[in-house]
């Protein structure tokens, strides 16, 4: 028999959302094991949720009114009370339109409204027909509702219900529930660890409206610092020009030339426990920069004098006292062989190597595959993944870092 100290869910408030997919009637599956497994589940269908199911199958089996209607919720005020109470809300499945709404704040029903006034966790799980997953405008979505902090899991390949073969298959249950668990007792186990991230390019101006740039997009350094704030780190991002929002709870030193970068990363250095150079420093800057913006007359093309940027990482390595230094390798090759090098060279403590050529990773890019390679021998290849979960993963690696300083003292305000 089970006892009610098993159940996973004990005495959690969950609002399970339920958009208009063809999927809808999963969701009947996996509120039967949320209940199970102990949490109070209140389900919010959108009004196309409930020309798939019926809202009555909900009702009985969470043994609450199901609510769809915003004007009928307004009388109890529920888009408030249920998503102040709420420990979490999912939404599985959730249409294009779903992600549209959350990305935009948009508020015409009970669900995208309880979006906006909850606080608690959010996960979503995307299900739609073939090619919409894909569209750019639903790949942008995504990526900005990722960025605010929300799990958007990767809906599967396989058959759809229009017959095509595409992404947009809504996840297996086991990968909701397991996110469901993730994020609902989240760890904490960098509370006390102050962490130094750098993340985007740099920009070497050749003149006041030109220079030499690369193409970081900071996905994987921003997502790096989302994840160790959220595991309880104190975190400062020092940043490139990127398009990204900036982490929630994290404070952001914006920089553009890699004399700047090592300025506002050498000066935070003392304050920090664990270093992350995950920026595309520029190697090479305009030996001068022309005051004036220059002019193409010469027709007969123009030399640009580069000379050597100083080398960020090494400074900090030298520098450091008890720092954990970790770099990164993106390479257009596979990165093992430059990674060990790296190592070496700048006597650092793991790198993160990556090929930016393979197919989904790299700049830009949502997912990342990489291969680690620490000072204690170990190399540890992690497969395609979001870059959020690439995050998770580098974190836990440098936990087992014999150098990891694990006793650090959680400070007061943690
Ligand atoms: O030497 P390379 O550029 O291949 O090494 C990449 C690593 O070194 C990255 O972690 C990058 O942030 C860092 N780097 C640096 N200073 C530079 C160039 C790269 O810290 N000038």
């Amino acid at each position: 028999m089970t006892s009610s100290s098993d159940l996973k869910f004990l005495g959690k408030q969950i609002i399970l959302g339920v958009s208009g997919s063809i999927a809808a009637y999963k969701a009947v599956e996996l509120l039967r094991v949320l209940v199970r497994e102990g949490a109070a589940v209140s389900v919010v269908m959108t009004e196309a949720a409930t020309r798939f199911v019926n809202p009555l199958t909900f009702e009985v089996l969470s043994r609450q009114p199901v609510t769809s209607n915003l004007f009928a919720a307004h009388q109890e005020l529920l888009h408030l009370t249920l998503a102040e109470r709420a420990d979490l809300l999912v939404i599985a499945p959730a249409t294009a339109n779903v992600l549209a709404k959350c990305a935009l704040g948009l508020a015409d029903d009970l669900l995208s409204t309880m979006m906006l006034t909850t606080r608690c966790p959010v996960i979503i799980a995307p299900a739609m027909d073939g090619g919409m997953w894909d569209h750019p405008t639903v790949q942008l979505h995504t990526a900005v509702i990722r960025q605010r902090g929300v799990t958007v899991l990767e809906p599967e390949e396989g058959l759809l219900a229009s017959g095509k073969v595409g992404r947009g298959r809504l996840t297996d249950q086991e990968a909701i529930l397991s996110a469901i668990e993730a994020r609902l007792s989240p760890r904490r186990d960098w509370v006390g660890q102050r962490v130094l991230v750098s993340a985007g390019p740099t920009q070497e101006a050749i003149d006041p409206v030109r220079f030499i740039g690369n193409r970081s997009s900071g996905k994987m350094g921003y997502a790096i610092a989302q994840a160790a704030r959220e595991r309880g780190a104190e975190v400062i991002l020092v940043t490139g020009p990127t398009a990204l929002e900036r982490p929630h709870g994290v404070e952001v030193v914006p920089v553009l030339t890699a004399e700047d970068m090592g300025k506002a990363l050498i000066t935070r250095l003392a304050w920090s426990t664990v270093v992350l150079m995950a920026a595309a420093v520029a190697d090479f800057r305009p030996r001068r920069s022309s005051q004036q913006k220059i002019k193409k007359e010469a027709r007969t093309g123009m030399t640009l004098e580069l000379e050597p940027t100083p080398d960020i990482l090494e400074t900090l390595a030298k520098q450091r006292s008890s720092q954990v230094i970790v770099g990164f390798a993106a390479e257009t090759e596979p990165p093992l062989r430059h990674a060990e090098q790296k190592l070496k060279r700048k006597g650092i403590d793991l790198v993160v190597g990556n090929d930016v050529t393979a197919d989904q990773c790299g700049f830009g890019s949502d997912s990342n595959a990489a291969v680690l390679v620490d000072r204690d021998g170990r190399v540890v290849e992690l497969e395609l993944m979001p870059k959020r979960e690439l995050a998770d993963r580098i974190l836990d690696a440098i936990q087992t870092l014999s150098v990891f300083p694990a006793q650090h003292r959680p400070r007061n305000h943690e």
